[in-house]
């Protein structure tokens, strides 16, 4: 059988990044990341559009020459068409659309959240794929979206759980930034909080019905904390601070996951999205499957942030059940 060349554009945030694949094989995976939000503690919207619009074309000339093919060879554009940044995903797929107009290829619309779930399928060369198997319960955790999804098929998937106000991420960033870390706040706090104590202060745990999340009640409860404190008190207990704020976040996530397991009656657990690149995270849930008896899967760190690989590989599994988009598609900011 022929292989396919496939193309993933990603502009949903701040991250410009090109994939180039062969079948379901990743040949180069190339991110642009804007380091231009780090001054504002956080992603600015225009800035983010206007340095797509400067990175996109350099990154695919790049993709395509580190996995040694040129445009010709590409038989498949896929592209991020939402949930995120209207004016970042236009620049994606204006771009998309373009290209496979030119080259006069399929084109296929990706939903975001749905890439970081099928990330868990991208073969390395020379590796064999470990990926779950369906059907597997899926925490799709970003800056922007905070999921648990039931995972029948690759695109037979149902939002079982959601948050009703922050994402896990966005919880992250914005303690983050009250502690004036920097932007993403997620790593920054990560790498911080292994020096600190996960027990050292007691930050709300809340627990709505069923599968829902919230994480504006830490958020706030950090804020008030951080404000009644001492002059220096801040500086001291800096990592202490962060491994309390994380384990809380972490325990939220936790508590959800376990539920939809044992409801569901689930034996694979995966992980996708941003904060799913969390060390602390991966430890708790991992002790609790290996408790009961559960596989847990989570991406490569580069596939757990945003990336071209994930709307690579979903548009070929995509396009390997028959979908395909005509140029008439749009970006949309929200799916949900
Ligand atoms: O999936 P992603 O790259 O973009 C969105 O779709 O939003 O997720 C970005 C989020 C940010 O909030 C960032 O702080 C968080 O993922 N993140 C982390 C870690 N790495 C990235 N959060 C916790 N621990 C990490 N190691
Ligand atoms: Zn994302």
């Amino acid at each position: 059988m022929t292989k396919i060349v496939t193309l993933g554009i990603e502009s949903s945030c701040d991250d410009t990044s090109v994939a180039v694949f062969i079948d379901n094989e990743v040949q180069t995976n190339l991110t642009a990341s804007q380091k231009i939000h780090n001054d504002y503690g956080g992603v600015v919207p225009e800035l983010a559009s206007r340095a797509h619009q400067a990175n996109i074309l350099p990154t695919l000339d790049q993709a395509l020459e580190k996995a040694q093919l040129s445009i010709e060879h590409i038989d498949l554009i896929a592209f991020t068409k939402g949930p995120g940044l209207l004016g970042s995903l236009h620049v994606g797929t204006s771009f998309a659309k373009g290209l496979a107009l030119a080259l006069n290829k399929p084109l296929i619309g990706i939903d975001h959240m749905q890439g970081h779930i099928l990330a868990h399928f991208i073969k390395e060369p020379n590796q064999e794929l470990r990926a779950p198997s369906f059907p597997f319960l899926c925490l799709t955790v970003s800056g922007g979206h905070t999921q648990i999804v039931h995972v029948k098929d690759y695109f037979d998937t149902k939002i079982i759980g959601s948050t009703r106000d922050d994402a896990a991420g966005e919880a992250f960033d914005k303690i983050a930034k009250m502690l004036k870390l920097g932007y993403p706040g997620g790593p920054l706090i990560d790498k911080m909080a292994k020096k600190g104590n996960p027990l050292a202060f007691d930050f709300p745990i809340t627990n709505l019905d069923e599968y829902a999340f919230s994480f504006s009640g830490i958020k706030t409860a950090v804020m008030y904390f951080l404000d009644k404190q001492p002059k220096g008190f801040i500086e001291q207990h800096m990592a202490d601070i962060c491994a309390s704020a994380q384990h809380a976040i972490c325990k939220m996530l936790l508590l959800k996951i376990k539920k939809a397991a044992k409801d569901y009656n689930i034996k694979d657990i995966a992980l996708a999205g941003g904060v799913s690149a969390n060390s602390y995270l991966r430890v708790l849930v991992d002790q609790w499957a290996h408790q009961k008896n559960l596989r847990t899967y989570y991406p490569k760190i580069q596939y757990c942030t945003d990336n071209g690989a994930m709307i690579a590989i979903a548009g070929y599994l995509k396009y390997l059940q028959g979908h395909q988009d005509d140029l008439s598609v749009t970006a949309k900011a929200r799916l949900y």
